[in-house]
């Protein structure tokens, strides 16, 4: 059987297609759910209870899967939220809410695996970020903020550990057709813009009546799963033909043109390189 790989936000969307492509494929896969018995028996995968923003149900999910496998030869960090409205809107419950599912809890799963994957000497660790993470759209700053942030713990990241033999993989999705892309249906009190909304009541409105316009979530998963099955040189791979084509017109450096920057202007190319200080 092919490597053991670890995805959270397995119950549905992006995370639940891929837990099953990656089955499909011959892969060993623990899918995190938040609640037992959501993950569909079909999957082919072994359900995982798995809250990210608990440090102990992210400890308990990698023991069991480190356990259970030997090992795990890939983490797809994919759980999120989305929040939508202007920031002068904004609910800072929820705003914290998204900045600890889509940052804190990211980064706790990975510092939970780094140990085992270090101690292998490889691993590949996969952030499902959004084309949100590149460009703030009115409406969108909350989410936006959450993903610019992971994608800036990202790139540190990948410097830190290249050293121990692991990649990290930011990836870019287009618009799926999953829930986080129904406004419409997920608008509730959590996720509504606060009081003081009316001077954006149009603009709102406007988000909430665009009709909801994805890929089948099934296509993104193949393409997480080519990645996983062939690690991409890139940092930053877009996911999907509408991320590809705003890859190309914004012309974002997939991670090389940043990286020769910051290493000749830091001095600091000899740890990524897994070298000695001089
Ligand atoms: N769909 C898109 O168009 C799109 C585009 C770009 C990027 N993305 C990114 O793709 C990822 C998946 O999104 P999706 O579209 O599949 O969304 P989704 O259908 O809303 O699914 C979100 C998943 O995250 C899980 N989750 C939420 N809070 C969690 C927590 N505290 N701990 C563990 N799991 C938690 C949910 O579990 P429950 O079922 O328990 O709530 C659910 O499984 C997200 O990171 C999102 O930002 C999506």
């Amino acid at each position: 059987m092919a490597g053991a790989v670890l995805i959270s936000g397995a119950s549905r969307g992006l995370g639940l297609a891929t837990a099953r492509e990656l089955a499909a494929r011959g892969r060993e896969v623990f899918a995190g759910v938040r609640k037992p018995g959501s993950l569909p028996a079909s999957t082919g995968a072994r359900e995982v209870l798995l809250d990210v923003t608990s440090n102990t149900s992210v400890g308990q999910a990698v023991h069991s899967a480190v356990k259970a496998a030997g090992g795990l030869d890939a983490l797809v960090n994919n759980a999120g939220l989305h929040a939508f409205g202007a920031l002068e809107t904004a609910s800072e419950e929820r705003f914290r809410e998204l900045l600890e599912v889509n940052l804190l809890g990211a980064w706790r799963l990975a510092r939970a695996v780094l140990p085992h994957m270090r101690s292998r000497g490889s691993g590949h660790i996969l952030m499902v970020s959004s084309l949100s993470a590149k460009v703030g759209l009115p409406g969108d700053g909350q989410y936006a903020a959450s993903k610019f942030a992971l994608e800036g713990m990202s790139e540190s990241l990948a410097l830190e550990v290249r050293r121990f033999g692991i990649q990290v993989t930011l990836l870019h999705p287009g618009p799926y057709n999953t829930d986080m892309l129904k406004l419409r249906g997920s608008f509730s009190k959590r996720t509504a813009p606060s009081a003081g909304g009316e001077p954006y009541a149009a603009l709102h409105r406007a988000l909430l009546e665009r009709p909801p316009k994805g890929e089948p979530p099934q296509e993104a998963a193949r393409a997480i799963a080519d990645l996983i099955d062939s690690p991409p040189a890139a940092l930053r791979c877009p996911v999907g033909p509408l991320a590809k084509h705003i890859f190309k017109r914004l012309d974002i450096d997939p991670g090389e043109r940043g990286e020769r920057v910051a290493l000749d202007a830091t001095g600091l190319r000899w740890w990524v390189q897994g070298e000695e200080r001089e």
